[in-house]
């Protein structure tokens, strides 16, 4: 392959889209980005406009290409990744949406979850889907749209209706309308997949009342997803890579063997453990997923999420007016040697995996006279590695249950791992090391490599591992004792946010 060879990546997030070309050694050639508005209609519910994604995301990646200074031509193929579980319903005939996106973080569908919890489908649903019954995923929004919109279920009866997450919604638009298409990790997504058989859950539709016509067809997230229409970027591209954006990181940091394992620090931290070719339910709280996939071959992992993580540093800037910027938060943290006894657990909205507790609230605990707004900034920033330490130890337990070599380092990426204190304190709870690779915009370039392999611009995940580089290690520089004593400390502090 020319040295010369390029790829184009669409990142569309749930707070922004963003397109990258991306050489062929990973290097980021050109970057584009625009802002998504959001939609708050009433409380716990949040919106996007899905011509808003649309456009916004063509436009990046006009930019991007115009930027790059080159031509379409010399682009090898199109990958895409995106928000996940965010739902669209458009009429295939006219290609316009019914209703705006009902985005991840909508909680209008929970109703409809706690039904199904008391009906007794938990353990049916988690069998087929490997997810925990929630509003978080795409079912329960989709039922709500087909209930609620004024005819849309007699037209999805028809065979008139396409429903899609983020993805789907792109390529219909991109291939203007020749493909209805997903990859399985946005399928496993949508608590209608069945992640054993790779294939939509026909008994789960029948519950939800989903009729299987609005569903798109399933595919390898490395593999031909289409054509992108000449009109859109001066040329016919392939897109030949497709995934969901925490399985793309997973991807693009190279976590190819079992038990490697990413964390993304963004608002919220997403972490994930590539698990191979296994499908394991976990028994500490996590939930199971279908990694990218490169080939028929089905691929799993862990995953958990953290609520809060970068968004506690916007809650000091914003709620406590206690830096300016978020970058200051590092220099306020540092200013003291240590958070001096204080603990914060920023259960804003409950807490996720591995503990599961939605009432649990945020509580400071730990304050004495001598407490100053540096110890409670120190406190919120270490309160980010506590949770990811929660969570990867869940998952050291399901490694080491399931007969695993134990989990020897983690990778990482996202905004806030550009904190230097906080990956070193990360790293110190861990007890493994922490390392960060030199190109952060994992995502994007796990969505570029999977297209990469599919234009045979790389032959296989051996040349990507070959790619793959840390830019930085910490290593772990306290003591096992003390970390879990801190552990210990944290664990105690969770405690009075469940009981508050
Ligand atoms: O599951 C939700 C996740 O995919 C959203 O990611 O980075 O767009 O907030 P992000």
């Amino acid at each position: 392959m020319p040295s010369d060879t390029y790829l184009l990546a669409l990142d569309q997030g749930t707070s922004s889209s963003r397109s990258i070309v991306f050489d062929r050694q990973g290097q980021i050639h050109s970057l584009a980005q625009q802002e998504l508005p959001q939609i708050y209609p009433s409380p716990g519910w949040v919106e996007h406009d899905p011509q808003l994604i649309w456009q916004t995301q063509l436009s990046t990646a006009q930019q991007a290409l115009k930027q790059s200074g080159l031509t379409a031509a010399q682009i090898s193929a199109v990958g895409i990744t995106n928000q996940r579980e965010t739902t669209v319903l458009w009429h295939k005939q006219t290609g316009q949406p019914l209703h705006n996106a009902i985005v991840w973080q909508d909680r209008r569908a929970e109703p409809a979850c706690a039904a199904l919890r008391a009906a007794g489908h938990e353990a049916r649903i988690q069998h087929s889907t490997g997810l925990r019954i929630d509003a978080y995923f795409s079912a329960t929004k989709l039922q709500w749209l087909l209930q609620h919109l004024p005819g849309a279920r007699q037209l999805a009866e028809q065979g008139l209706l396409a429903f899609g997450t983020v993805d789907s919604w792109l390529i219909w638009n991109l291939t203007k309308g020749a493909k209805h298409v997903t990859d399985v990790s946005n399928a496993a997504r949508t608590m209608l997949f069945d992640i054993r058989r790779n294939a939509w859950d026909q008994e789960l539709l029948d519950l939800l009342g989903i009729p299987s016509s609005v569903l798109p067809q399933v595919q390898p997230s490395s593999s031909d997803f289409g054509q992108v229409h000449p009109a859109w970027l001066g040329a016919s591209l392939p897109i030949g890579g497709v995934a969901g954006d925490q399985q793309a990181a997973l991807f693009g940091q190279a976590c190819f063997d079992s038990g490697m394992i990413k964390n993304t620090y963004g608002t919220g931290c997403f972490m994930l453990m590539q698990t191979g070719a296994q499908f394991e339910l976990s028994g500490n709280g996590l939930i199971t997923t279908s990694a990218a996939q490169t080939s028929q071959q089905v691929q799993y992992a862990l995953e958990g999420s953290v609520f809060v993580g970068g968004a506690v540093v916007q809650w000091l800037r914003d709620g406590l007016n206690a830096i300016h910027t978020s970058g200051d938060v590092q220099n306020l943290a540092e200013s003291v040697p240590d958070s001096g006894g204080v603990m914060m657990v920023p259960a804003f909205t409950g807490l996720g995996a591995p503990y599961w507790q939605p009432e649990a609230r945020g509580t400071i605990t730990g304050i004495t006279r001598g407490t100053s707004i540096a110890h409670i900034a120190r406190a919120a920033l270490e309160s980010i590695a506590y949770q990811s330490t929660a969570l990867l130890d869940a998952m050291s337990r399901d490694a080491c249950q399931a007969g695993a070599k134990p989990v020897s380092q983690l990778r990482v990426d996202g905004g806030a791992s550009v904190n230097n204190l906080l990956m070193q304190f990360q790293a110190d709870l861990l007890g493994i090391p922490v390392l960060r690779p030199r190109i952060t915009e994992t995502t994007a370039l796990g969505a570029a490599w999977l297209a990469g392999l599919q234009a045979g611009v790389y032959a296989n995940t051996d040349e990507l591992a070959q790619l793959w580089q840390p830019e930085r290690q910490f290593l772990p520089t306290m003591g096992r004792a003390r970390a879990q004593e801190h552990m210990q400390q944290w664990d105690h502090a969770v405690r009075q946010a469940t009981a508050a």
